[in-house]
């Protein structure tokens, strides 16, 4: 079964030296499709351009709350220019970051993400969510949009937070934290989270699995959350490779797989 990595950041310094090396050797160890999300206007070109020159690779544009200091009209209008190209299947990502001191102001970031969210429903794009440390306010606003569709990347809120989301038809990803020891919440998100609703991301180079924690992540190492997840959900691996694969599919909709 093909694995769909639906979050890496492959336009990432850290894959600097060997991003075309490690890219090319995804399809034959299973990854044979890739989301890769852009932070700002730059990584979000740099996403595109490695989905121009790779068949398995999709990009979103968006500015990430930790970037979007000066995000003004000029910036939306590439956005909206960024998010017209053919292999830009959703906004993101973007979203509320609390958790770093220096951030922009909490309404200023409210305020981009709120005009990212408007530019997506305006261009029937889903949304790629980062909400870090700021779980009611994210929450909030994604729920203010009726229509809205998109996915809570690396989902740490409650069970509850995630019901509400599920019941507006949110998908949630999970990521490597959820084979740490320390995972707490992420086995009873799981348990409320329908199968249909999964994705599967690596958030590469970051939130490495167990047993490479501490080294670079990329999306080879998706199967140990697979394993974790399908474990907690009482299913098989190759079952739920093959569900967040469909799942993946169906919420970034523009993606056109060649049989
Ligand atoms: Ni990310």
């Amino acid at each position: 079964m093909p694995i769909f990595d639906t979050h890496a950041h492959y336009d990432s310094n850290s894959f600097r030296a060997d991003r075309d090396e490690v890219l090319s050797a995804l399809p034959a160890a299973g990854v044979s499709l890739v989301v890769d999300p852009g932070c700002d206007l730059e990584s979000s070109r740099e996403a595109i351009a490695l989905a121009e020159r790779f068949p398995h690779v999709w990009a979103a544009a968006g500015i990430h709350p930790s970037d979007c200091a000066g995000t003004g009209d000029a910036e939306l209008a590439v956005l909206r220019d960024l998010c017209g190209h053919e292999k830009v299947v959703a906004v993101g990502e973007i979203g509320l970051d609390y958790y770093w001191k220096d951030n922009p102001p909490r309404a200023f970031q409210q305020q981009v993400f709120r005009r990212q969210i408007e530019l997506a429903l305006e261009l029937d794009l889903p949304v790629i969510v980062h909400d870090r440390e700021a779980h009611g306010d994210s929450l909030a606003i994604a729920l203010e949009y009726p229509g809205l569709r998109g996915v809570f990347h690396c989902f740490s809120g409650s069970p509850e937070m995630a019901q509400a989301l599920l019941k507006r038809g949110w998908y949630l990803g999970f990521d490597g934290p959820i084979t740490y020891k320390n995972a707490q919440k992420a086995p009873e998100v799981a348990a409320v989270t329908p199968l249909e609703r999964i994705l599967v991301e690596t958030d590469a180079p970051y939130l490495t699995p167990v047993p490479y924690r501490g080294k670079r992540n990329d999306s080879r190492n998706l199967p140990y959350v697979l394993e974790k997840l399908a474990e907690w959900k009482g299913v098989g691996a190759e079952e739920l490779t093959r569900i967040t694969w469909e799942n993946g599919l169906r919420l970034f909709s523009k993606i056109r797989v060649k049989e």
